[in-house]
């Protein structure tokens, strides 16, 4: 029974493969919903705060002072032309409040995933353009400080 034992081998490998993604986020593409490879932009050194983003889903960044002033800066060169300097949408949809176009971004891995992989017309994906994981953990924290001022 060839073809049995191989059904039986890709299950196992699927189960196991299930097992070691449960240790960590799965991103996905906002777009397509497919698996997104998140790795470190070129010369960047994964930072502590990157580790645990990627194990937990929890961005260390939110609340850190001096986190949010770099956020800020980052957010004014990269991001403020479309969605403003209050993050009320201009050519980018809002990101303040809870009316997401994608639910996903209500959390940080979901507003990660827009932000590094990218989503559809001017919302290119930051990744491709050189971004460190790091700066955009920056960027989402001091967005998220955005929604409650
Ligand atoms: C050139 C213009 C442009 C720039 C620069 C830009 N965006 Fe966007 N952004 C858009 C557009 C347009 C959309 C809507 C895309 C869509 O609906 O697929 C969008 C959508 C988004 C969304 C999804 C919001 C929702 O409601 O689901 C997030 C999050 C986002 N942008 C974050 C950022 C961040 C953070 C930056 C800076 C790192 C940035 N964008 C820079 C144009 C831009």
């Amino acid at each position: 029974m060839k073809a049995s034992f191989w059904v039986c081998g890709v299950g196992a490998v699927a189960a196991w493969a299930g097992v070691a993604l449960a240790e960590a986020v799965e991103f996905r593409q906002a777009l397509t919903n497919a698996p997104l490879e998140v790795k470190p932009a070129a010369n960047e050194v994964e930072t502590d705060a990157v580790k645990r983003f990627k194990q937990t889903g929890e961005n260390p960044y939110r609340g850190n002072q001096a986190a949010l002033a770099d956020g800020k800066r980052l957010y004014a060169t990269n991001c403020a032309l479309c969605h403003l300097p209050d993050g009320t949408g201009r050519i980018g949809s809002s990101l303040i409040g809870t009316d997401w176009s994608y639910p996903r971004v209500a959390t940080d891995v979901g507003m990660f995933e827009v932000v590094y992989g990218g989503a559809s017309g001017a919302m290119q994906s930051f990744a491709k353009r050189g971004m460190a994981q790091d700066q955009m953990l920056k960027i989402i924290a001091y967005v998220r400080s955005l929604a409650k001022t």
